[in-house]
């Protein structure tokens, strides 16, 4: 018997890269898993790989009728929702500040940090009335340290440290638990994309990080398992930093 059965998990943006992992862990620990993206045709993809009671639904997290309707539509199935991981996010264009242009910036803000904001209150009242919940929202080590052309990105990560915590301090009386991961560089689609190759991304972020290599999705999802397992029942608050020791420097 998994550690996560009779558990319904929201997964956002787990349509590829950490966000697949963490759904494809809870549903193996025996949770049903839902899977919320924007992409339609990946989020179908990874439901019929996870195969079972695992769904897909679509939505920009940053539209806010359009995420209630989905979560409306998630509770009409199942009844509850017990863990939401905030995970969908955008990098927005890397430049630097004098040459962001305010929508981009605001597009930034608005998908990773009002996004998270817009979920996770959907969710909230279904938590609240069961008088139970665990969110964990992936943040990342760039919300705690910042690198040149990535203020809007760093920003975002660095409001969603911040909306863990005060997430955390508003309903903790209700039973509901709010932590956040911050990994180091993770060898997902998105990094392979963006370096050429996962050699390329290898070559150039790994020696950022004293272990010398990039994390796997799987060290990730192992420990979004254990934050939103009994095994952290008395965290709330904190920040899971999993970054090959790159913020120790
Ligand atoms: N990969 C890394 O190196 C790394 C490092 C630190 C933190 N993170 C964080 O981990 C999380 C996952 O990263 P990843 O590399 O797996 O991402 P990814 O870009 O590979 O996948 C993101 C998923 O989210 C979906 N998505 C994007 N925007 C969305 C929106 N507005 N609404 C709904 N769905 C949306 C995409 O369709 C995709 O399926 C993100 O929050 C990211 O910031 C990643």
């Amino acid at each position: 018997m998994g550690i996560l059965e009779n558990k319904l998990a929201l997964v956002t943006g787990a349509g590829q890269g950490i966000g697949k992992d963490i759904a494809k862990k809870f549903s193996s620990e025996g949770a049903t898993v839902v899977i919320l993206d924007s992409d339609q045709q990946r989020a179908l993809e990874v439901a019929d790989e996870i195969g079972g009671t695992a769904r897909a639904f679509f939505a920009q997290i940053e539209d806010e009728p359009s995420v209630r309707i989905v979560i409306q539509k998630v509770l009409n199935n199942y009844r509850k929702i017990d863990i939401l991981v905030n995970n969908a996010a955008t990098l927005g264009l890397k430049d630097k500040i004098v040459n962001v242009s305010l929508e981009e910036w605001e597009r930034v803000i608005r998908v990773n940090l009002t996004g998270t904001f817009i979920v996770s209150k959907a969710v909230l009242p279904n938590m609240i009335e069961n008088r139970q919940g665990a969110i964990i929202n992936i943040a990342s080590q760039l919300g705690s340290v910042a690198i040149p052309n990535s203020a809007a990105y760093c920003s975002s990560k660095g409001g969603i440290l911040q909306l863990t915590r005060a997430l955390s301090l508003d309903h903790a009386k209700d039973g509901i638990r709010v932590n956040s991961i911050s990994p180091g560089a993770v060898i997902t689609e998105k990094l392979t994309t963006i370096y050429g190759s996962e050699e390329n991304a290898s070559k150039v972020l790994a020696p950022k990080h004293p272990l010398g290599r990039l994390a796997y999705p799987s060290e990730i999802s192992g420990a979004a398992l254990f934050l939103a397992s009994e095994e952290s029942s008395f965290m709330t608050g904190s920040d899971l930093v999993i970054d090959g020791g790159y913020l120790s420097q």
